[in-house]
């Protein structure tokens, strides 16, 4: 059965593919493709592909059979309304393959050219698409360096391709759903250095925190995990086309260091120039920091803490936290 529905799923990328060749309408997905600045060559390189604006493209071309119907419906390719209408799941829209580490097609990512309906419409978890642990590029990262030096996760699938349009073959993407444990020890099984790098804007800054705490478990010593943040109203798209490929390279070698982005973060929200502030900073680092799974990273940031509260131990701190709660 599994094998069978990943060799539907290869199948219907091929479609998709095609139909970017060939439908009589998909000269606007191109005309799309090209205005973002993608040549040929990208666009075949990760199998980009059209679903054409019909109710029954995939359905016909592989639906022949009662069998396959309800394959396709639990592949989720196509839908099934209640009155037992079947249509296709994916219309009108840029898509792109998903492939699992091993490099079996699991799902599809769609995104609108242009009007009506979510931007981004995402393959839902099926019996062989599990999205907490899968990431948009990975595989293609792999198969282009034997050896990862470093990964950069980013938000979306045409950051992904577009920092590959411009060589940079390193960058996986979550797909929709927020950076996961999973998804980190998965990175750290692949390389020591792993770059978060969302988008310049109030949604990536929280993505990038949400991550921290998420890699805490999985962050093994010798292992390097930065952030890069980008200007306001960037994205790692957006920003290697104004910069191209050496400066933001650098910009990946300059990124922040967990700790700091840590502690600059954590000190913003408590004010350490009184005792209450100092409680109140180590009430939020200290339960993070004994998540950490090495005991180097773990020491290092415990060090650091001490650095911004000074030497409280745990009696003093209590005593510190009733005086608070006396005084307040
Ligand atoms: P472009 O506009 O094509 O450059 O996409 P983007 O990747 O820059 O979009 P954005 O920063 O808005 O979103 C980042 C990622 O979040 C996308 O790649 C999608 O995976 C996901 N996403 C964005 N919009 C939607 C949506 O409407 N629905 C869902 N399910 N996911 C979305
Ligand atoms: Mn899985
Ligand atoms: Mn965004
Ligand atoms: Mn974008
Ligand atoms: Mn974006």
């Amino acid at each position: 059965q599994q094998q069978d529905d990943y060799a539907l799923m290869e199948s219907v990328a091929r479609y998709f593919q095609q139909q970017l060749r060939q439908h009589a309408n998909s000269q606007k997905a191109i005309d799309y493709l090209k205005g973002r600045g993608l040549s040929g060559d990208i666009v075949k390189h990760w199998e980009i592909g059209y679903a054409p604006s019909e109710w029954d493209g995939v359905l016909k071309t592989f639906g022949k059979e009662h069998e396959r119907v309800k394959q396709l419906i639990d592949l989720k390719l196509v839908n099934q309304n209640d009155r037992g209408k079947t249509y296709d799941f994916f219309r009108d829209r840029i898509m792109f393959p998903i492939r699992d580490r091993r490099g079996r097609v699991i799902g599809f990512g769609g995104r609108v050219l242009e009007g009506d309906g979510p931007k981004y419409l995402n393959s839902p978890e099926t019996r062989i698409f599990h999205k907490g642990h899968e990431l948009f590029g990975f595989y293609q990262a792999k198969q282009s360096q034997r050896h990862l030096d470093k990964v950069i996760i980013v938000e979306g699938y045409m950051d992904v391709v577009a920092l590959s349009q411009f060589d940079i073959n390193i960058a996986t993407a979550a797909l929709g759903t927020a950076t996961t444990p999973e998804h980190l020890s998965m990175l750290m099984r692949a390389t020591s250095h792993i770059v978060c790098c969302y988008d310049g804007d109030r949604a990536g800054r929280d993505a990038a925190w949400r991550a921290l705490e998420n890699a805490l478990p999985a962050l093994k010593d010798g292992v390097k995990l930065t952030f890069l943040f980008l200007p306001d109203g960037e994205d790692p798209d957006t920003m290697v086309r104004k910069v191209g490929k050496d400066a933001f390279m650098n910009l990946l070698d300059d990124a922040l260091p967990l700790s700091r982005f840590f502690f600059e973060s954590l000190l913003k929200e408590h004010e350490v120039g009184t005792p209450e502030g100092k409680v109140a900073l180590k009430a939020a680092a200290q339960p993070l920091i004994d998540q950490v799974l090495g005991d180097s990273q773990k020491a290092m940031l415990q060090e650091e803490l001490a650095k911004h509260v000074g030497e409280y131990d745990r009696f003093r701190l209590q005593q510190d936290m009733q005086q608070a709660n006396q005084a307040s």
